[in-house]
């Protein structure tokens, strides 16, 4: 039986909804993509939702919301995907790496203080694996040292009294965190629908975030149009009014506007989310109880009050080597299960070493790499193939261990 890893849950729905869209005569961001915005919101309790092609781009977007650039630093975590990261280059600011917590995928909530200057302006937590970080640590140790923020006059920063959270939250689309969705917990929020995440949109992302007082959401919104759109006046659908043809280009930005054929995918699976987390919820519960004698450590997914999205499931390999690990994914491939390595740490490629990161700075983060193994988890398991994962682990553990690795 071959399991891939993630491939994409699309339906009839999904083919309708997209066929409606290229029928409808209007293809690009237009009333799709507004309703998406709309759904969004609502899902996850803030005002306002900006869909863009990816959450690349809303995390870098967001940078520059807040005004970040040159002479910036922003901190993120080495255990991480390089878009948390690079997206700090994009703007010209600096990034500060952190260490992950000992035996966590999470950054070390404890190490933040040392790395925050005032030159700090925001950082960029990552919900791992759709397991949302521990917040109220967070924003504990950022007022713990407040009086180190510096805000630049003139921006969005001088709103914040302290470092800005803008979350990473690519993989926690659905999750909660104390009772609150993800989107509302952070000061902005990042979500990602590429091709392998719990709901798609092919590639897009969205970025909202936490209403206050001081900030006025449309005007927010109105920003985030102008940088994805070229920073024209008025979008195409806008631009189609009989007569309205001129527009003014305020800024010469950037072009990530998701497309109404994205957005049409997107709504079709937003209307099967709730399934979708569930079955993902009852894969992860199958392997916890399948793998519960084996000499592994599995990441807990879900709380009392704090719910994940069942992004990712990660094993640890307890007490076994990155060579076991390694040769553990190839016995895995050898019965078509293909796994994954959920995350080398930033430090270890090529890009990050070129930029003065080593990582002997960040041991948790290569201890935690270098026994992870990330099993398939998505909605078009079968209950065969979870079964069948979960036999061929134990028989792949046991080859690699007769093998003396
Ligand atoms: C943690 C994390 N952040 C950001 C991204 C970037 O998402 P996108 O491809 O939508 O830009 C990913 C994508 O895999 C990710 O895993």
């Amino acid at each position: 039986m071959r399991v891939d890893f993630s491939p994409p849950d699309i339906t009839e729905a999904e083919i309708e909804s997209v066929a409606q869209a290229l029928r409808s005569g209007w293809i690009t961001t237009g009333p799709k993509t507004k309703e998406f915005e709309r759904r969004l919101a609502t899902h996850c309790t803030t005002n306002k939702v900006a869909c863009l092609s990816s959450a690349t781009a809303a995390l870098e977007l967001g940078l520059r919301l807040l005004g970040i650039g040159p002479g910036d630093e922003v901190i993120t975590p080495a255990y991480t995907y390089t878009a948390s990261c690079s997206v700090i280059y994009h703007v010209g600011a600096t990034p500060v790496l952190v260490d992950t917590a000992p035996g966590s995928y999470h950054l070390d909530y404890a190490a933040l203080a040392d790395k925050i200057t005032s030159r700090t302006k925001a950082i960029i937590p990552v919900d791992v694996a759709g397991v949302m970080c521990d917040y109220d640590a967070l924003f504990a140790q950022l007022e713990a040292v407040k009086e180190r923020y510096s805000p630049k006059p003139g921006t969005l920063q001088e709103v914040f009294d302290r470092v800005i959270v803008l979350a990473d939250a690519a993989h926690s689309l659905g999750a909660s965190y104390k009772d609150v969705p993800s989107g509302a917990v952070a000061d902005f929020t990042a979500f990602s629908f590429h091709a392998v995440k719990n709901l798609t949109t092919a590639e897009g992302g969205a970025l909202t975030w936490r209403s206050r007082e001081d900030l006025d959401d449309e005007q927010l919104y109105h920003q985030l149009q102008l940088y994805s759109l070229h920073g024209q006046s008025k979008d195409a659908l806008a631009k189609t009014v009989i007569g309205a043809w001129e527009y003014d280009i305020v800024g010469p930005w950037y072009k990530c506007n998701m497309t109404d054929i994205m957005a049409a995918l997107g709504l079709a699976q937003l209307d099967r989310y709730p399934e979708l987390l569930a079955r993902r919820r009852q894969i992860l519960d199958w392997y916890r109880e399948g793998l519960a004698d084996c000499r592994i450590e599995m990441l807990e997914h879900y709380q009392p009050d704090s719910n994940s999205s069942g992004h990712l499931c990660l094993v640890r390999l307890a007490g076994m080597s990155q060579a076991f690990r390694d040769n553990f994914i190839i016995a895995m491939a050898q019965r078509e299960i293909a796994c994954n390595v959920h995350y080398k740490p930033l430090p270890l490629h090529t890009a990050y070493r070129e930029r003065g990161f080593d990582i002997a700075d960040f041991p948790n983060a290569l201890a935690q790499f270098q026994n992870e193994v990330t099993l398939p988890l998505h909605t078009l398991l079968t209950d065969e193939a979870v079964q069948y994962v979960i036999d061929s682990f134990r028989q792949s553990y046991a080859q690699c261990e007769a093998a003396g690795l």
